[in-house]
């Protein structure tokens, strides 16, 4: 009998996994940069990173070195002590993003469930506890973070949601404002939406908030874990939108939440609370067993280094830049398979035409039998909605691997054209 290592792992799975993610017929081995093998030896071009996570790449020699150097010193230590990875790390997330501080977690669902719970801090003598977010949101998969998110596909089965929050549609300034009620006390936002479909938030949309979270003392929340960590080619995405507006270098959220690219592969989460409000999550109100470990904290500050000292957020801007010309060309010349091209930077997304002939009839959505199709020709890529393909690459993808990757996806929809 031949001895397939696939077929075994994914009965491994099916017999023992619980089967809460719909998964894609590949079994990956091992990775290099933007490289990617299955366990056949099939080589992917990854423009997925893992959905925003591999920051540099697989396997980055910098990350593995500083991962035994640190865990031959100290892997993990309690909260109730000091250390220096943890405070170092705070200290550059602060000198990148503005006065404040910092506090760790393991994802960003957590992350934003600090956001959530310092919201709830700063208006709970008032009365005050509703946060107001988006249509078309993702911000994770705790029940608050469920709640929170603005997409039902997520909720179904799992109500009653809680209690607390309220969607509007984003970039609705008008709708923001008039949802406003005495209960709310903040605006929770993604920078870029993700999971939604790849929508940065206008200019005009970021600085009305501000404006109306001053006028209505809210504090004014960003969910950055998908788009931050130097993705646009900036800290943060708003950075990037705000980049030669009137008025937009003072900009500053309340609270950020972060993770995904921040441990480049290594799992861990972060928010940032804006100065005045630093403080409100006093000793005992909030805490984790694993956040901010010497370990994760060594791994993020060496990511952040990395970045830095290879220059990877101008990476980010240009290669970014090339690969969302280069597609819309492509959707210009195809229009009956290529709708739009939109994003900032390394987070762009394809939005696929409605009613492409080859997905004709029932079966999986165009977005995974589009990803499917990648696959086939080696390239992976992450779905979001029914229509759209997301390209989250790592930082340093380089001009020639952006160009394979152009290569593969033009080859993908000149089939489906044709
Ligand atoms: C914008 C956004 N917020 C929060 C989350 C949840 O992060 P995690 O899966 O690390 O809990 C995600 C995950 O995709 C996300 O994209």
């Amino acid at each position: 009998m031949v001895h397939n290592e696939a077929v075994e792992i994914q009965s491994l799975f099916q017999q023992n996994v619980v089967p809460s993610y719909g998964r894609f017929d590949v079994v990956l081995s091992h990775g290099s940069g933007s490289q990617v093998w299955d366990v056949a030896g099939k080589r992917y071009l990854d423009f997925g990173g893992g959905i925003a996570v591999c920051a540099l790449g697989h396997a980055p020699p910098a990350i593995t070195e500083a991962m035994i150097e640190q865990s031959r010193k100290l892997v993990h230590v309690s909260n109730f002590y000091y250390h220096a990875p943890q405070g170092r790390l705070a200290q550059a997330l602060v000198q990148l993003i503005g006065p404040g501080k910092c506090f760790f977690s393991n994802s960003g669902v957590e992350a934003n469930e600090g956001l959530f719970k310092l919201a709830r801090k700063f208006g709970h003598d008032e009365g005050r506890y509703e946060i107001i977010a988006t249509t078309n949101s993702f911000h994770g998969r705790t029940l608050a973070a469920l709640a929170a998110t603005g997409q039902e596909k997520v909720k179904k089965g799992f109500e009653p949601a809680v209690p607390g929050f309220r969607h509007v549609p984003y970039n609705d300034l008008a709708a923001m404002r008039a949802a406003i009620s005495p209960a709310t006390v903040a605006i929770l936002i993604e920078g870029i939406q993700g999971e939604g479909g790849v929508t940065p938030a206008t200019p005009e949309y970021l600085l009305g908030l501000r404006q109306l979270c001053d006028e209505k003392k809210l504090l004014l929340l960003i969910d950055s874990v998908q788009c931050g960590h130097f993705r646009t080619g900036r800290f943060q995405s708003y950075q990037r939108t705000l980049e030669n507006v009137p008025g937009g270098e003072k900009f500053l959220p309340d609270g950020i939440s972060m993770a995904k690219s921040l441990g480049g592969g290594f799992p861990m989460g972060a928010f940032w609370v804006r100065a005045p409000y630093a403080d409100l999550l006093s000793a005992g109100s909030h805490g984790t067993t694993f956040g901010g470990s010497p370990l994760a904290c060594t791994v993020a500050l060496k990511v952040l280094s990395v970045i830095k000292q290879e220059k990877l957020a101008d990476n980010a801007r240009e290669i970014g830049a090339h690969l969302k010309s280069n597609l819309e060309n492509l959707a210009r010349k195809y229009p009956g398979v290529i709708k739009n091209v939109r994003g900032l930077g390394m987070m762009i997304g394809i939005e696929l035409a409605p009613n492409i002939p080859a997905f004709a009839g029932e079966g999986k959505t165009p977005a995974v039998r589009f990803t499917n199709l990648l696959h086939a020709a080696g390239m992976l890529a992450i779905p979001a909605g029914t229509q759209i393909i997301r390209l989250l690459p790592a930082l340093n993808l380089s001009r020639n691997e952006a160009d394979e990757g152009l290569r593969i996806i033009g080859f993908v929809v000149e089939k489906l054209a044709a």
